[in-house]
């Protein structure tokens, strides 16, 4: 090729000058007989003008009949663009070039979609833009997004590279294990009934090459889980994985404090500032109602549970009685919510599992709510005091056991936020980023269902060294050394520092997790061995790699910064997978497929 320049690249320094041009046909007009024709590159833009008086006639008649996105080589003098048609929008706007000779390199058809419109995300359904994902890349937004991922992936690199870390690959065939969520298996030809399993994450080879002596080992690692699938979650996808030996939790937070603040610098400019803050498991949930707090606005929860232990209104007492919480929050400018809107409110709250929501409206002076004549001047007073009640405020109650009144309103809160952010009430400085530590998780939880313990996080975290003689007595009482990242309400990262002694978790195993010795054997008996010759103390962390790219292009879907992403059900849209196989390919794997009977 012999282009001269990229589509970014003019100013009025190189008018006379004569230049090729390469790109896509962005957008064409034609003013009295002259064609102006914006040639668009990966860089940018540039106005080319066809004038039939310095063209041959041909040239000037292909260059009319034009498709826009077809590509196109132009070759032509740069001029300064006479006064008062500057296009003050693009960088090469005070220039254009004079074309001479025009080469098509390839026509386009009619688009299913135009690429020249960058509101086009709020009017195609983005399953069109998925199916011709090569085309929604060509936008500007979307290029966008591509080149700061890049950016961030080679800024992470040089980041650990520096800090002394090895970048490793790990095998994406992969043995099952089931914990967590569903994993994808893949058949083995060789032996039948036999299955690899692609990783969930590279958790077990990392703390294996810990033994292996890396000392510090990271990966930008790809991961699948066959999930349900939100904005923020797809079946595969990326994670800055970190393992390191000889530290402890300190070393974990300042080395993403720096990999945090390197890259917010590289992609958007911005000294964040370090060390970010923590908090607790349970400060959180007390105050947020959610292990993931977004604190760039208030509404804390506030616990009323000393206040209402003897009201004469039984569902506050009576939840207090049977070792429950009450709880409440005060969202501030939302008095004037219909019945209808509480209802739904009522609704959603109760699909987390709440069994009411009651409520109380401050409008002219009065608390309007069904439930006030049941409270006390005392409980009023608490309330009014607690939650600083004022003209217009609604308050919300939630009377449960303490996670379940937490959690409801936590839900409740990002819900009245985001009605107070519609009605202009709630503003948030989208410049804003509020990071955070969250600690001191529970190691394990409680599945009511199947009557066991479960790990809060993986069965490979280490408990907090205060309250291993716990682990057997009182197992809800023991903490974890695990850790997660947040920024503003967003699950960025997590990870933990590590069992290394293979005693310690083959109880947790065995005596907690109450996995049977032979099943244990079978799925982590590799990693019970290994720890055996010289595991060195070590812990970790996976970064949600396009979760931190998200945030950064200030997009809430991660689809946007994925290149080819699926759609919620799994679905690549533009290559059609997944998709059926032929008899001989399934015969090969010794797959007999079941279709279920459609009832
Ligand atoms: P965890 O399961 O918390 O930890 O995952 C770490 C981070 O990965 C991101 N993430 C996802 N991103 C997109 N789509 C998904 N389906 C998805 N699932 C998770 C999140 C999350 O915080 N091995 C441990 C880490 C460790 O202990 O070192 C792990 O995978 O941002
Ligand atoms: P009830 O006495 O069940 O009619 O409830 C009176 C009010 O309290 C209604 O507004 C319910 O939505 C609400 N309510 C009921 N149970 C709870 C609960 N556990 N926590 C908070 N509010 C509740």
């Amino acid at each position: 090729m012999t282009r001269t320049h990229h589509c970014n690249e003019l100013r009025p320094q190189h008018a006379g000058k004569e230049v090729t041009l390469t790109g896509w046909v962005h957008s064409r007009r034609d003013l009295g007989g002259v064609l102006f024709i914006d040639l668009r590159d990966r860089e940018g833009r540039t106005q080319t003008v066809f004038d039939p008086q310095d063209l041959p006639q041909a040239v000037f008649e292909a260059a009319a009949k034009l498709h826009s996105e077809s590509v196109i080589e132009v070759h032509g003098a740069v001029r300064v663009r006479p006064p008062g048609t500057d296009n003050a929008k693009i960088s090469t706007g005070h220039v254009e070039v004079l074309v001479k000779s025009l080469h098509i390199l390839n026509h386009a058809d009619v688009l299913p979609f135009p690429v020249d419109d960058p509101e086009i995300a709020n009017k195609v359904n983005e399953e069109l833009r998925l199916q011709y994902r090569y085309l929604d890349l060509r936008r500007p937004e979307m290029t966008r997004n591509l080149r700061l991922r890049s950016k961030v992936a080679i800024a992470t690199r040089s980041y650990m590279d520096e800090n002394g870390f090895l970048e490793v690959e790990t095998p994406t065939l992969f043995k099952s294990t089931p914990e967590g969520a569903r994993e994808f298996l893949v058949p083995n030809r060789r032996e039948p009934g036999t299955f690899y399993a692609l990783p969930q994450s590279p958790q077990q080879f990392k703390q294996i090459l810990m033994v292996a002596g890396v000392e510090r080992y990271f990966q930008l690692a790809r991961c699948y889980r066959d999930e349900d699938l939100r904005a923020d979650r797809q079946p595969e996808f990326t994670q800055v994985d970190i393992e390191m030996s000889f530290i402890d939790r300190e070393d974990i937070y300042s080395l993403i404090e720096g990999l945090l603040k390197r890259v917010w610098k590289t992609a958007l400019d911005r000294d964040i500032p370090t060390p970010f803050k923590r908090i607790s498991f349970e400060e959180a949930l007390n105050r947020y109602g959610i292990d993931k707090p977004d604190t760039r606005f208030g509404m804390e929860l506030v616990d009323l549970t000393e206040d209402f232990r003897s009201s004469s209104f039984k569902v506050f007492s009576g939840a207090v009685a049977a070792n429950g919480v009450v709880k409440a929050l005060n969202a501030k400018g939302l008095a004037g919510a219909t019945q209808g809107q509480l209802e739904t409110m009522t609704e959603y709250a109760k699909s987390f599992g709440a069994k009411g929501l009651a409520f109380i409206k401050v409008e002219n002076g009065e608390w309007k709510s069904p439930i006030v004549k049941f409270f006390s001047e005392a409980e009023k007073a608490a309330l009014r005091e607690k939650l600083a009640i004022e003209e217009g405020d609604l308050i919300l109650f939630a009377a449960d056991q303490w996670l379940n009144a937490c959690e409801i309103l936590g839900k409740i809160r990002l819900y009245c936020a985001d009605v107070l952010k519609h009605q202009g009430k709630l503003t948030i400085d989208p410049s804003r980023f509020d990071f955070l530590w969250v600690v001191d998780f529970p190691l394990l939880s409680y599945d009511k269902e199947m009557n066991r313990w479960y790990s809060s996080h993986h069965p490979f975290t280490a408990p907090v060294a205060d309250d291993i003689p716990f682990l057997k007595q009182d197992p809800k009482k023991v903490r974890g050394q695990h850790y997660d990242i947040v920024v503003n309400g967003v699950e960025l990262g997590g990870g933990s520092i590590r069992i290394h002694q293979p005693e310690v978790q083959k109880t947790i195993f065995e005596e907690i997790l109450a996995i049977p010795p032979d099943e244990t054997k079978l799925r982590f008996g590799y990693m019970l061995e290994a720890f055996r010759f010289g595991a060195p103390p070590h812990g970790g962390i996976a970064l949600g790699f396009d979760r931190m790219c998200a945030i950064l292009c200030n997009t809430t879907s991660i689809r946007d910064v994925i290149a080819f992403p699926k759609t919620a059900k799994g679905v690549c849209l533009m290559t059609e997978s997944p998709s059926a196989v032929t008899p001989r390919q399934l015969r090969d794997l010794h797959i007999d497929v079941k279709t279920a009977k459609k009832e």
